[in-house]
């Protein structure tokens, strides 16, 4: 399976794996929980959901996806996300990625959920850096 296979994979399971996502980030990463007073968690598992679909290899949508990237750090700049809660983020994504993949998970598609995950990430910080107007 290649990410592109996966992404499919999980934008047709609707929120199965972002579902399980947040409970288990705030497990690891406790002090990212008060970030969230207020949100619905649920509909904060389709926008994760949403994202992870502009994380998606797609050669048409390279120049949106990237623009909605740095808009989204900016976002996340703005409601004061530090930096440092991203290694866990990724972290917990990964392992969920993982365990909704089973036995089609292998070396290969965790390598590539690394590369696509760390070049999204680095657009976000574009956005921190740089805030982002459309
Ligand atoms: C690759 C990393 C990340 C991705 C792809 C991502 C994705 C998203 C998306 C799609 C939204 C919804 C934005 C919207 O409402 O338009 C969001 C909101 C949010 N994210 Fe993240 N996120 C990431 C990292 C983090 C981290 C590390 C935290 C740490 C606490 C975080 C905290 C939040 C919060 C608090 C909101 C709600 C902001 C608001 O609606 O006021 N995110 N994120």
């Amino acid at each position: 399976m290649n990410l592109l296979e996966s992404v499919d994979r999980i934008l047709s399971e609707r929120t199965r794996l972002t579902d399980r996502f947040y409970p288990r980030f705030f497990e690891r990463v406790p002090e990212a929980r008060a970030h969230f007073a207020g949100i619905d968690l649920q509909v904060q598992s389709v926008m994760l959901t949403m994202a992870l679909g502009a994380i998606r290899e797609h050669p048409e949508m390279k120049g949106a996806c990237s623009s909605y990237l740095r808009v989204l750090g900016t976002r996340h700049k703005r409601v004061g996300v530090p930096r440092e809660l991203y290694a866990g983020f990724l972290e917990t994504l990964l392992e969920c990625l993982r365990e909704f993949h089973g036995a089609d998970w292998d070396e290969s598609l965790a390598t590539q959920w690394q590369s696509a995950l760390a070049d999204a990430v680095q657009l976000m910080f574009d956005g921190y850096e740089d805030p982002y107007h459309v």
